[in-house]
């Protein structure tokens, strides 16, 4: 099957990359650039609806990113807690429904209780699916949920690869669905353990633009490229009727 966009709504991910370099450039400490980048996230989730987003997902915090100095990493951590706390209700308010992707087990209890609030208080939200990655792997979401797909089939059943691939493609992405385009901001062009499954057929969109200043006609621009794209899956679009091909003998 080809097609040139998705029907139902887009599902964009963004690697929001580019926070400290934003602020090297200006003198500031890094962790300024991470609070710019908060500003650049307002402006997405508030313009992702009427670019036809249905899914958004933003990658805030690796698993790889815990190798930064330990004060790096709470500063993020504070203010994601933070970004939370006050747009929990504008968050509601514009029919978003938060839902935090990656490990658990290692956030700070307070992040995590602002987590859960803020995700309990979107649940009903049915505009824009946003989904930010927090100690997020790819790696680890994949080998999780194939042990997940191991322990839900019966053990008297066969496990085939096709049987583990439906059912890891399931666990991984059975509401947000695949991804059909994946930015990446502050011009680094690789994936950096970033939904390594679910971008199997999405378009690439890398920009040089520091993700503090990305802005709306950024996303725009990006989404604008991503519909001129042709996507094939694999097959061949707009196949013309060919007369029926006679092989020689001796190629058959
Ligand atoms: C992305 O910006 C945010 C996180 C990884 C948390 P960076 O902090 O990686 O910014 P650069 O790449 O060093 O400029
Ligand atoms: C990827 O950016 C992670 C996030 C944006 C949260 P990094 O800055 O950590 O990636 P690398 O280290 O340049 O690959
Ligand atoms: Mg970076």
């Amino acid at each position: 099957m080809t097609q040139s966009k998705s029907q139902t709504g887009l599902h964009v991910a963004i690697i929001m990359d580019g926070n400290g370099r934003w602020a090297t450039q200006r003198g500031l400490p890094r962790v300024a650039g991470h609070r710019a980048g908060v500003s650049a996230v307002r402006r997405a989730v508030e313009h992702a609806p009427d670019l036809g987003i249905r899914v958004l997902t933003l990658y805030a915090f690796s698993s790889d990113n815990w190798a930064r100095p330990p004060q790096e990493v709470q500063s993020i951590f504070w203010i994601i807690r933070a970004f939370l706390r006050l747009e929990c209700e504008r968050l509601r308010q514009q029919g978003a429904r938060l839902e935090v992707i990656g490990r658990r087990d290692r956030i700070p209890s307070p992040l995590l209780r602002e987590i859960e609030r803020t995700e309990c208080a979107t649940a009903n939200g049915h505009t824009l699916n946003l989904r930010i990655a927090i100690d997020y792997s790819a790696r680890t979401a994949i080998a999780q949920a194939a042990a997940d797909a191991f322990a839900a089939i019966p053990p008297h059943e066969s496990i085939t690869a096709d049987k583990l691939r439906n059912i890891v493609t399931q666990g991984l992405s059975s509401e947000s669905g695949a991804v059909d385009l994946l930015i990446r901001t502050g011009g680094e062009q690789r994936l950096s353990d970033f939904l390594l499954w679910e971008t199997a057929y999405a378009e690439l969109v890398f920009t040089h633009r520091m993700w503090p200043d990305f802005d709306e006609s950024d996303l725009a621009r990006a989404v604008g490229e991503f519909n001129h794209r042709e996507r094939r899956f694999g097959a061949i679009p707009n196949l013309p009727l060919e007369p029926s091909c006679h092989l020689p003998d001796n190629a058959q």
